[in-house]
């Protein structure tokens, strides 16, 4: 297909650019909204940092434009995402090539392509915001994460100067009434990175929000009403504030087509061959870590449950450990779970979420690891480990009942009761009924009339309308 043109060979009237964070997390949704928007007729340029450069082969459908990032060599090597995303924006705010990318990729070109109408950027990408803006080039932010999630790092200067932040351990169970149904331990903050790294960060990130020209939210109405309303209400000023998602359900993308680590397929046949609801699939997400001891604690808790498992270990999830991260695991351990536990290096998540093997999730409830397993009816067992993963955990438990937290320290004793809780006939049961009932109504809002493809219409005449 050429640059330009829509599904059935038609010329696209309109192109939209996107640039998203380089991380798992934030690349996904951002091709799902490319992907629902081509659908829709629009050409789609998407520029993507080097730092976690995307593959352009595996979406023939959009047109690719790498752009020179400058994040310093030692802080990419160090992986910690506060500290990339903040060298990552002081090196495109100091150099002219992002400014230089973005004009080249607006115009319209001489192969018919047309020129673009505005930018999708990610609200991390504040550097990015400012050069399309100095250009006259319309930006919407993606919010990758929930409208709570939002809400919360609007409000984090109130935070603190009422005190809530940073957290005291006396107030961790505090309630915020200015964030309901929030509790200070719910709040995002980081228990690894430095606090003032983190309020930096958010402080960025509001100023893109604030002062563009719209937001798609990658969440429901039907997951968080009350919530969007109260950002509707903040956000007045802007034309558009969407709840479009789950944007994976709505795109035809595959889900691992912009897997940054190649998926491993074989488990989807071991899961074939598994009984309707029976396995517990185990993943962390794409940056969560954890130490040796914690991991040799897992592996004998999932050992000990007795419940078929899928276990995502990637390479680098045990902390200070350079090898690749399955070779962590204790001796004995592949011998005690033999044909009952798979361990993969990256598993298709989404696929594998849909199987009707999977009866539960052992998450650390990244966002769209939270909104995946919704989408499908999967109970969850909760163990958030950073920003905005306690107050997902908070919905999971305490608002839609689908889910519960694994709390203190992992213990392999601790695991195997929560898994047989989860797995299990009793609690078990009234987690899966409640998990299937919101997965029903998510699935309304995806219906051609429902509210997250009606957000979808009203962007699409927003952008053509710019
Ligand atoms: C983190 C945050 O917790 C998240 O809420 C925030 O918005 C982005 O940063 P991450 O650790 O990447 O995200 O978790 P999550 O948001 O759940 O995203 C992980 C993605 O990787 C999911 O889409 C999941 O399907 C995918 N994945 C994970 C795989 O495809 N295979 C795997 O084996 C593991």
């Amino acid at each position: 297909q050429e640059a330009g043109d829509a599904p059935g060979h038609q010329p696209c009237a309109r192109r939209v650019l996107v640039f998203p964070l380089p991380f798992q997390g934030h690349i996904d949704p951002m091709l799902h909204l490319a992907g629902v928007l081509h659908a829709r007729g629009l050409a789609v340029t998407v520029l993507h940092t080097r730092f976690n450069a995307l593959d352009p082969a595996r979406h023939p459908e959009f047109q690719f434009v790498a752009v020179p990032d400058g994040t310093p060599a030692d802080v990419a090597a160090m992986g910690r995402i506060i500290d990339i995303i903040l060298a990552m924006n002081a090196a495109m705010e100091a150099s002219p090539a992002v400014g230089e990318a973005l004009r080249a990729s607006a115009v319209a070109g001489q192969d018919g392509r047309p020129r673009a109408s505005c930018l999708f950027v990610d609200a991390n990408l504040l550097a990015v915001h400012r050069a399309a803006r100095a250009l006259g080039l319309p930006t919407l932010v993606l919010r990758t994460g929930s409208a709570a999630c939002l809400g919360c790092f609007l409000a984090y200067p109130m935070l603190h100067e009422k005190g809530y932040l940073p957290p005291q351990e006396s107030q961790l169970c505090t309630p915020v009434p200015e964030l309901p149904p929030l509790r200070v331990k719910d709040l995002i903050y980081s228990k690894h990175s430095d606090h003032e790294l983190m309020r930096k960060v958010l402080a960025r990130g509001s100023e893109t929000v604030r002062d563009c020209s719209g937001v798609v939210i990658n969440t429901a109405e039907a997951l968080e009403a009350a919530e969007l309303g109260r950002l509707r209400d903040e956000l007045v000023h802007l034309p558009v504030v969407l709840a479009a998602g789950p944007l994976h359900k709505l795109s035809s993308s595959r889900g691992a087509g912009s897997s940054l680590l190649a998926p491993d397929h074989s488990c989807i046949e071991w899961l074939d061959a598994q009984r309707p609801g029976s396995v517990l699939y185990v993943s962390f997400g794409s940056l969560a870590a954890m130490d040796s001891s914690e991991l040799r604690e897992v592996a004998w808790g999932l050992a000990e449950c007795g419940h078929p498992f899928l276990w995502v270990v990637r390479p680098n999830m045990v902390r200070g450990c350079d090898v690749d991260s399955a070779r962590q695991l204790p001796d004995g351990f592949e011998d005690a779970v033999k044909g009952r536990g798979v361990v993969v290096r990256w598993a298709p998540q989404q696929e594998v979420l849909a199987h009707r093997a999977v009866g539960g999730f052992w998450s650390h409830c990244g966002w769209n690891s939270t909104l995946e397993a919704v989408s499908e009816g999967v109970p969850m067992i909760c163990r958030p480990d950073a920003v905005d993963q306690m107050m997902n955990t908070r919905y999971l438990q305490d608002v839609w009942g689908v889910g519960f937290e694994l709390q203190g320290e992992l213990e392999r004793g601790k695991i195997k009761d929560a898994v047989r809780k989860l797995m299990g006939e009793r609690e078990g049961a009234e987690m899966r009924r409640a998990a299937q009932e919101l997965c029903a109504k998510l699935a309304g809002c995806l219906e051609s009339t429902g509210s997250s493809q009606v957000a979808i219409d009203k962007l699409v005449s927003y952008i053509l309308s710019l």
